[in-house]
């Protein structure tokens, strides 16, 4: 066994803190069912992980290993996910009259978007705690990582996606092997599904923030943005929210940078994003409750933000009042007006969730909640490729 740096201790309740085995299979709390967060020795870790010794690390995910969960190096899935640019964005910021824009560009992963860090740490912790068949529900783009991973491991997998899916989703996880499941109803009723092949057939649930190990790829994008930024932080930033595991996950990773005493106790104002026809978590904030409530009937063609309601709801609205951030929707057709600017200024392809963030952005602005000389990151999680299907209409 060749061990990794990481200095992973225990895992937490995101509730109670109540404490858990980190050697143990985990979902969520057995106690409170909510989301358990893995945890480290920030001292010990902060005597290795430092802005002198990541200069020559590896250009991936990994390259913070110290703060990663799998302890055994011979677990580790890796595809090259993550380290993906932070491009500044001189054109299109220059044309809104801001000259600190940043798009993090999250669909040069593996399989084209964030979730290929979220299942590179989830498959690769599994496999340490002894799993070989994975299932989980998806609106799209999770399914093609976990399928990718999952080929690349040798393992066992099932998908549960919405049958309205993107189209390349759907053949990206039969390209890989995954027993594909298409499901009639939202995310929701996938997750029913995959629970239920969890319980019947002995399938690891992965489904995300109900397993411990997606957010600790996710929160990665936090490392990046910082370290990219020279170890300073935005003012603000924009994520598109589903499920909230991005979002919470780079808040995460703010709080371990400063117990590592990468940054001080500045925050960036996290900015969630939703779209008009589903929008549990900025209702929620919106009318000062800690959790969302179901949205009925969800549509958007933003799959990924098609997510009716969500386990780490909470935490999302806890990020977003203690950063001192915002929750906003936009429409469908903003966020492919947003497609179409970004990819004519940028060169940049972006998911309509990225779009999404541009429109809020300008929203934003308009509101005086942005000014035109802060420091912005509008997060691209994912790939306009990924989306042809949906997208082609609205483009012509
Ligand atoms: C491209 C894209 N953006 C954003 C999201 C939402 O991410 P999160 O679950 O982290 O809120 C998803 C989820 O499927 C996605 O595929």
């Amino acid at each position: 066994m060749v061990l990794t740096n990481s200095t992973i201790t225990h895992l937490e309740c995101s509730l109670t803190s109540e404490k858990f085995d980190h050697n143990l299979l985990h979902n969520l709390s057995p106690v409170s069912k909510k989301p358990l967060f893995a945890k480290y020795d920030l001292e010990k870790a902060s005597k290795t992980l430092t802005k002198q010794s990541l200069k020559s690390r590896v250009n991936s995910m990994w390259r913070y290993i110290e703060v990663m969960p799998v302890i055994n190096r011979e677990n580790i899935i890796s595809l090259g996910e993550g380290f993906t640019p932070l491009v500044h964005s001189k054109n299109l910021g220059k044309s809104l009259g801001m000259k600190n824009l940043f798009i993090k560009d999250e669909s040069n992963n593996p399989t084209g978007s964030f979730k290929a860090r979220g299942l590179s740490s989830a498959v690769s912790k599994a496999i340490e705690l002894g799993q070989r068949k994975l299932t989980l529900p998806s609106a799209g783009n999770a399914a093609g990582a976990l399928s990718a991973y999952a080929a690349a491991a040798g393992l066992k997998f099932k998908v549960f996606m919405p049958k309205d899916a993107p189209l390349p989703n759907k053949v990206e996880c039969i390209a890989f092997g995954a027993d594909v499941h298409l499901v009639d109803g939202y995310i929701n009723d996938a997750g029913k599904l995959s629970i239920k092949a969890s319980e019947d057939e002995g399938f690891f649930d992965l489904s995300t923030l109900k397993e411990p190990y997606r957010v600790e790829g996710k929160k990665t994008m936090g490392y990046e943005i910082i370290e990219q930024l020279s170890f300073t932080v935005p003012d603000v930033i924009i994520y598109p929210t589903g499920g909230g595991t991005g979002i919470v996950g780079i808040w995460k990773a703010l709080d371990e940078m400063e117990k590592l005493n990468l940054i001080g106790s500045k925050r960036p104002r996290m900015i969630c994003v939703q779209a008009e026809g589903c929008s549990p978590i900025v209702n929620a904030y919106k009318e000062n409750k800690k959790y969302a409530e179901e949205i009925i009937k969800p549509k958007t063609l933003a799959a990924g933000m098609r997510v009716p309601l969500a386990v780490g709801d909470f935490l999302v609205i806890r990020s977003i009042i203690e950063s001192g951030g915002e929750a906003i929707t936009v429409s469908d057709e903003e966020m492919i007006e947003s497609v179409k600017i970004i990819s004519k200024h940028e060169g940049i392809f972006p998911a309509p969730e990225g779009g999404a963030t541009l429109s809020a952005m300008k929203k934003l602005i308009q509101k005086k909640i942005i000014d035109l000389d802060e420091r912005v990151v509008l997060l691209n999680t994912g790939s306009g490729y990924k989306y042809l299907d949906s997208i082609a209409e609205y483009l012509n």
